[in-house]
């Protein structure tokens, strides 16, 4: 029997269930292009030396962009439209794939989309005639997790974005805040190792977002799950990342700044809200003058 224990971490629990379920030799295919060697930690992601443009286009996105970010790590993109943040983030999750360079994910080099590397958009992409824990399942289900053992995985993740109690509800009888929040369980029940977020709560009203933002923060945190999170909203780069990075739209330009966020992001909570204004102040600094080349 499963322990249900509060404290023990998520993926623990779900670990415990699929090995139950499926044995440790069939773990390994489910997480199909991304299955994990033992030298790279889990949601380690390293892009190297990459220029990438869209096979449309006469100009390159990047020229030899190269970013490390290590298990757990959050980091935000800022950058003014049309610089590269979201093409960036489908170079991660596998939908398309570098001119040169190269993106690995978990040491492994990314050749596709895998359940291991989670995007999660601006709108939440449900399932209309589904209810809330059928949409939350739906991932496992794709997976051929029985129905049993996805609503054993699913439920305490339900739990966890506080809607188990509208588990039976049709999704579209849902607001915004809580049709993401179904999303969320989608994505956790997958047990990713990466995130991937692109302004996922920008069409959500300012006290919901403030405590979507913390929960997310607090369960990638505590789950050592690795976040990148595209957003053109200078406060939640502040409160979900330890590193900010800031992009460009010269043609050819990769990342023109970085600003290192871990001071003020380790203590949110306590940070003052004049520690909170000065980073501000900094990050609007760089935005004004990084159309003039601006680089600290
Ligand atoms: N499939 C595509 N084919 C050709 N060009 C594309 C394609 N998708 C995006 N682009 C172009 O690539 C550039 C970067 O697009 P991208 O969506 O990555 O920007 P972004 O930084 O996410 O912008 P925004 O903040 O507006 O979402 C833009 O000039 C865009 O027009
Ligand atoms: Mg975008």
């Amino acid at each position: 029997m499963l322990k249900q224990s509060e404290d023990e971490p998520l993926s623990t629990k779900r670990d415990e269930i699929l090995s139950e379920f499926l044995g440790d030799q069939e773990r390994g295919k489910r997480s199909g292009h991304c299955m994990v060697r033992k030298q790279a930690p889990e949601g380690e992601v390293k892009i190297e030396g990459l220029s990438f443009a869209h096979p449309q286009s006469e100009h390159y996105l990047f020229k030899s962009l190269t970013i490390s970010i290590s298990q757990g790590e959050a980091i935000s993109l800022l950058g003014p439209s049309g610089c590269g943040k979201s093409s960036l983030l489908h170079l991660i999750a596998g939908l398309t794939f570098p001119s040169r360079g190269s993106v690995s994910v978990n040491g492994e080099q990314v050749r596709g989309p895998s359940p291991k590397v989670n995007l999660m958009l601006q709108k939440a992409t449900l399932y209309p005639w589904l209810t809330v824990l059928q949409n939350a399942c739906f991932g496992l289900r794709a997976q051929k997790v029985s129905k049993r053992e996805a609503i054993k995985i699913v439920r305490p993740l339900l739990r966890l974005v506080k809607l188990e109690h509208l588990e039976k509800r049709n999704v579209r009888q849902l607001s915004g805040g809580q049709q993401q929040r179904v999303a969320l369980a989608r994505s956790l029940a997958m047990n990713p190792s990466v995130m991937l977020l692109d302004e996922p709560f920008s069409a959500l009203d300012t006290f919901t977002r403030v405590q979507l933002q913390n929960e997310v923060r607090e369960i990638c945190k505590r789950e050592k799950i690795t976040l990148v999170i595209v957003t053109h909203d200078f406060d939640e780069a502040i409160r979900m990342s330890d590193r900010i990075m800031m992009m460009t739209n010269r043609v050819g330009a990769d990342i023109v700044s970085e600003i290192d966020n871990r001071n003020t992001f380790d203590s949110i909570s306590s940070s003052s809200e004049e520690t909170i204004a000065s980073q501000r102040a900094r990050i609007t600094d760089l935005w004004r003058n990084q159309e003039q080349d601006y680089c600290i």
